[in-house]
């Protein structure tokens, strides 16, 4: 038997060369990739590979990208903190973010001199579609004085109009940042009451909700203690306070990850978008991820296929609104101010 076929039957029908060269992803993402879908995801991600060196380009990837952009083409993971960081700080002339548009117009600010492509600009977000730049203005006119913390899942318009950015991962740090009695905070309701039952600052919320974390509920939570005794549940912040209530941590998408990383449980659930347990489960094979699983069609909008036409014709380029760039800058600058 020849050598490709021990090592896996799905190296047969990849052309020996590609295989070769793809060999070390396709060993870190069988776990939980089935053997008989390599064979459509390796020409891509050799191409992607190659393509990456040739155009001096990164790619950024959100925790919820699938595992073959996750684990097979990405550059720099996380959370959208640590991917506004990490945008920051690269080198590369060319940005490919693979996650959602406000990530990629988050990149786009902070490197104005480079190229920033999305594979898809029709990536939405229903808590970015929620909100405009008029309803904050209109905001601070009914509440004067009161500052206002734009999450950052909110177009360039919003951030604009507002005096901080944050992210799941330092809502509160943020929030308490400020000094002030009272933050408007905006646009997810369920992440500012999450944020509210942590502090004494009065929050007065606005009324976007994300289309995923929507779906859960605490009932949920109670199903899944039933169903999988001894599992620790993890939920995203974005869900509904009594779900956050019922589970037994919530945090970003990091620091979910960091806690599987740390405790290393035999079993967790997470309360949040599917593909993030997929990546968790390539990583960490001996704890059992239980998905509840509700996809997010914005961040599923990311194909292998349109990473690499992104790379080959430099497109789609993200491009601000020269009118919000300077404060939308500035209130994400604010943000990553704070340590
Ligand atoms: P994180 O900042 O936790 O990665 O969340 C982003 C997001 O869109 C969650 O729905
Ligand atoms: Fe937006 Fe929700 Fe999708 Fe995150 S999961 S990108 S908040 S719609």
């Amino acid at each position: 038997m020849a050598m490709t076929e021990r090592i896996d039957e799905a190296f047969i029908l990849v052309e020996p060369a590609v295989a070769a060269r793809t060999a070390q992803v396709y060993a870190r993402i069988r776990p939980v990739i089935p053997t008989f879908k390599w064979p459509q995801f390796a020409p891509d991600i050799d191409a992607i590979l190659r393509l990456k060196r040739e155009r001096n380009a990164v790619i950024l990837a959100h925790n919820y990208q699938t595992p073959e952009i996750f684990h097979g083409v990405a550059d720099i993971v996380g959370d959208s903190l640590a991917l506004a960081r990490e945008a920051a700080r690269t080198d590369a002339e060319v940005i490919v973010m693979c996650g959602v548009y406000f990530m990629a117009e988050t990149a786009k600010l902070l490197n104005p001199g480079k190229l920033v492509l999305i594979p898809d600009p029709d990536a939405g977000c229903s808590l970015a579609e929620s909100i405009t730049g008029a309803d904050v203005r209109m905001l601070r006119q009914r509440h004067p004085g009161v500052p206002v913390v734009a999450y950052v899942n909110t177009s360039a318009q919003v951030k604009a109009e507002s005096d901080i950015c944050c992210t799941s991962g330092n809502a509160l740090r943020v929030v308490e940042s400020l000094k002030s009695q009272k933050v408007i905070f905006l646009p997810d309701e369920y992440l500012a009451a999450n944020v509210a039952a942590q502090t004494g600052v009065e929050i007065i919320p606005w009324r976007g909700r994300c289309e995923v974390h929507v779906q859960f509920t605490a009932q949920n939570v109670s199903e899944l203690r039933e169903s999988f005794p001894g599992v620790a549940v993890l939920a995203h912040p974005e869900c509904a306070p009594e779900v956050v209530a019922a589970a037994d941590f919530a945090g970003s998408t990091a620091a979910m990850t960091d806690y599987v990383a740390a405790k290393r449980p035999s079993r967790v659930a997470l309360v949040t978008e599917c593909s993030m347990g997929d990546n968790i489960a390539a990583q960490y094979p001996q704890t059992e991820i239980v998905r509840p699983c509700r996809l997010c069609p914005h961040m599923n909008r990311i194909t292998l296929p349109k990473i690499r036409y992104a790379l080959e014709t430099l497109t789609h380029e993200v491009l601000v609104d020269p009118a919000s760039t300077e404060r939308a800058r500035a209130s994400i600058e604010r943000m990553l101010a704070l340590r």
